[in-house]
């Protein structure tokens, strides 16, 4: 089937289905990655080759299908060198962002900057701005595009090797309601959105966008006056320019330890994208790619004393 007839199909079954399906509250549906032993096991494997079903062949005529879990994140050689985005391979494209302080609540007393660079990693695919597969250096000798650093060149991704045939490269956008057209401007909640089909997970929530104020602030300074006493647990740990709370007191910024960058809450204070091994739960990693699980608050309650 070319990818026209392809779309055709797609679209008929798309109506069908959503019409059918009109009145069905969604629930993301578990994910068929085991969420052990590997961020090549987790969401975050965009080559989705470790799921069972079969279903890459799918998503391979909307991203590049790299075969490698790592390098839609890093490369090895001509990363970006902004700090603290380690090996970076992704296109991160300047931008403004709507901080969360501008939702004007009166009870925020931090300073909130831009969001800082480990929260522009997160966002350089959950903006939905960048398509999934958009990275400076491709796999195989000489797929490397200097440019990429800073924007997204549809040509250089379509001229890769390993693609099969014509593939659009979409992102996590969800303002385009057609199937791609290899602008790179569609988005993979074509699919992946409400009610479409029971089987194809919503990633609407996924999509935070540029405006971040209906987001836990990030970029927002952690108050340096801390303790009994004051709304705020304190940081035990010092590594570098980071802070974080050393719950095992083995003097390591370990993985499933929060942390401060530069003095800031960013995304990756939370999350770890690869995934935390909850050895409580069979080294199961812990939901939504948190280093601490959430539950009874446990996470919020590192940082807030309440
Ligand atoms: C043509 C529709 C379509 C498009 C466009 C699409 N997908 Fe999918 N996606 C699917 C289907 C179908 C499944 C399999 C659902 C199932 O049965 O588990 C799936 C599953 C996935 C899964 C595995 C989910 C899980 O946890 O088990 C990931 C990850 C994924 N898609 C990522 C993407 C990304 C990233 C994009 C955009 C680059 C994208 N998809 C675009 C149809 C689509
Ligand atoms: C979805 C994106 C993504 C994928 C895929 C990914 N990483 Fe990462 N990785 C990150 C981000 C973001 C950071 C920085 C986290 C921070 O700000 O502290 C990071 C940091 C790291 C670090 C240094 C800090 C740490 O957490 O240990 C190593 C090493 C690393 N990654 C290795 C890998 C390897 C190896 C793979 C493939 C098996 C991989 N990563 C896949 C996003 C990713
Ligand atoms: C890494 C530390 C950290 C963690 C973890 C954390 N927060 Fe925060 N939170 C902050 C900081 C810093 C601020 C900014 C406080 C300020 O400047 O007034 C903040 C602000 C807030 C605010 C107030 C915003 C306002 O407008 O006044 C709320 C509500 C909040 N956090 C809830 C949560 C919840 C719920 C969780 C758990 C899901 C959580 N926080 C986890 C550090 C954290
Ligand atoms: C290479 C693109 C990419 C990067 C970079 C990336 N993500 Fe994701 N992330 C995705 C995609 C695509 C999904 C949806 C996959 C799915 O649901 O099957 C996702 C899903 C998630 C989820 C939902 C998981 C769940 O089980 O509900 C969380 C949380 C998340 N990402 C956090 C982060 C954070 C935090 C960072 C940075 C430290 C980050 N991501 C970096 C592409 C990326
Ligand atoms: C203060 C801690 C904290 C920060 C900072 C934070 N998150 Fe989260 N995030 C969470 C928690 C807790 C959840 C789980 C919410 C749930 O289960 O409903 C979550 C869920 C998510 C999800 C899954 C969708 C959802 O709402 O369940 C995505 C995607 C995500 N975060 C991405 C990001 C990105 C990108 C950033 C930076 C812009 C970020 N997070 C910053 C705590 C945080």
């Amino acid at each position: 089937m070319d990818i026209r007839s392809y779309r055709r199909w797609f679209a008929l079954i798309a109506m069908t289905v959503s019409s059918v399906l009109a009145t069905y509250v969604w629930a993301d549906p578990p994910t068929r990655f085991t969420n052990n032993g590997s961020v090549a096991n987790t969401r975050h494997n965009l080559t989705q080759s470790t799921a069972t079903g079969g279903i890459s062949a799918v998503m391979d005529l909307f991203r590049n299908n790299y075969g490698e879990v790592c390098v839609y994140c890093h490369t090895p050689h001509g990363s970006q060198t902004l700090q603290q985005m380690p090996l970076w391979n992704r296109t991160i494209k300047a931008t403004t962002y709507t901080t969360y302080d501008q939702l004007g609540t009166s009870t925020l007393t931090g300073t909130v900057s831009q969001p800082g660079n480990p929260s522009l990693t997160c966002l350089s695919c959950h903006d939905g701005q960048t398509a999934i597969d958009s990275i400076i250096n491709m796999p195989g000798s000489g797929n490397y595009l200097a440019s990429q650093t800073t924007s997204q060149n549809t040509a250089f991704l379509d001229a890769w090797d390993g693609a099969t045939g014509p593939t659009s490269h979409f992102g996590l956008n969800s303002n385009n309601n057609t199937l791609g057209d290899g602008t790179g401007t569609q988005g993979c909640t074509i699919c992946h959105r409400t009610i479409l089909s029971a089987t194809i997970p919503d990633f609407t929530l996924f999509n935070i966008g540029t405006d971040l104020t209906n987001d836990h602030p990030v970029g927002i300074t952690f108050p340096t006056t801390t303790g009994a006493g004051t709304d705020w647990n304190t940081p035990g740990g010092t590594k570098g320019t980071s802070l974080y709370f050393d719950v095992n007191t083995n003097t390591k910024m370990d993985k499933d330890e929060i942390r401060i960058y530069s003095g800031q809450v960013e995304c990756a204070s939370c999350h770890d994208p690869h995934g935390v091994p909850d050895p409580a739960n069979g080294n199961q990693f812990k939901p939504t790619f948190l280093r601490v699980a959430n539950t009874g608050s446990a996470l919020c309650l590192t940082c807030h004393n309440k």
